[in-house]
């Protein structure tokens, strides 16, 4: 965790802000390296509530369901990487495509290839193009003029937007994510300018990418382990909020809107795209907006009472491809808005 973003961004404890409470953490001893806490606590001072946060590998994990996420995860935390291609390679084919390690490492080499693909020399190969994440965020902030102030990346997976957006502000940034393996890779960029991820060629078939990223040389950008469903700060903490393909991924889609309103400064824009691609294991169904339409679902969040979010450019349909391997992809059509907070 950089010091320049918590004290910048003040987080506050999920547990009370659960309850509406704003308590802003204390950092508890932390172990240094350089600017960065490496690992450590984060306290909420509150004697009634007394929650306390680990900081993992310089990831603060501010989560009101600290043990659920724990016990799903902590493993993932802790295991170490295999460098060599034999052993690995070995270990992929003895373990086969449905265990827990080769579904993880499917989503790593999906999004790994989407952010950090274009660093690749051998991507000109490639059937599909890396980047279009990057092309949606450019698409939908181009349509407004730069402004400084904190960024937030909502679901900023392995973390190639949130470096985007820094390099567009000139501001400090901050990706969240609940997948730990994804926030890894962000995590690596800005720890050793490296963005290392598994490369799928097909099948069962994977080679170890480890890329030059000299992405976050002025120190703007960090990651930490949030819910984008209770945010861990106080209201209109930031000027810009970004959610690329997260409304479709939770829980529920308009609490997810009111929450990064709600984190929102008055005046502040709101970026918003989804293919409206809806999974039961993430929504359930009597969530889904039927419509697929951002202005209904925005509309939505705030009813019965108007939305304090004005639209800054109209809806725009969006092109996403995700590359599964070398012969797949997934094509997506997705929708795209900007949005301007009242005030
Ligand atoms: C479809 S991916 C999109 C990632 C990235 N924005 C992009 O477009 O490349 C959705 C991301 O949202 C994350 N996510 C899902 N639910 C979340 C939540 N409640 N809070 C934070 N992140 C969440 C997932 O872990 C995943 O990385």
């Amino acid at each position: 965790m950089r010091l320049r973003h918590f004290h910048t961004l003040k987080p506050v404890c999920p547990v009370c802000g659960a309850r509406g409470e704003v308590r802003p953490l204390t950092l508890i001893d932390p172990v240094m390296r350089e600017d960065d806490v490496e690992t450590g606590l984060l306290a909420c001072p509150s004697p009634e509530c007394q929650a306390t946060y680990p900081i993992l590998q310089g990831a603060p994990i501010l989560l009101a369901d600290l043990s659920s996420w724990l016990a799903s995860n902590l493993h993932l935390v802790l295991q170490s990487d295999v460098y060599h291609a034999g052993v690995d390679g070995l270990l992929a084919r003895a373990l086969g495509p449905d265990t827990a390690f080769a579904v993880v490492r499917q989503q790593a080499a999906s999004y790994g290839y989407e952010h950090y693909g274009d660093l690749d020399p051998a991507s000109g190969c490639e059937h599909t193009a890396p980047g279009g994440v990057r092309r949606m965020a450019a698409d939908l902030l181009d349509a407004l003029p730069p402004a400084s102030g904190p960024s937030l990346d909502l679901g900023c997976a392995a973390g190639r937007t949130s470096f985007d957006l820094a390099d567009r502000t000139l501001d400090l940034v901050l990706g969240i994510d609940l997948n730990w393996p994804l926030l890894k890779i962000a995590r690596g960029v800005i720890g050793q300018g490296v963005a290392r991820y598994p490369h799928r060629r097909i099948g069962n078939r994977y080679e170890p990418r480890i890329l030059s990223a000299p992405l976050d040389t002025e120190g703007r950008a960090d990651f930490w382990v949030a819910d984008a469903l209770n945010l861990p700060f106080a209201a209109g903490t930031f000027r810009r909020v970004m959610a690329l393909n997260l409304l479709d991924c939770v829980s529920s889609p308009t609490g997810a809107v009111q929450e990064a309103n709600r984190i929102l400064a008055p005046g502040g824009h709101m970026f918003l795209a989804t293919p409206f691609d809806w999974a039961p294991h993430a929504t359930p169904a009597a969530a889904w907006q039927d419509e697929a339409d951002l202005p209904a679902l925005v509309a939505a969040a705030f009813s019965p009472y108007p939305s304090p979010l004005r639209p800054a450019v109209p809806p725009q349909d969006i092109v996403w491809r995700v590359r599964l391997h070398e012969r797949s992809h997934m094509h997506y059509r997705c929708q795209g808005m900007a949005y301007k907070k009242e005030g």
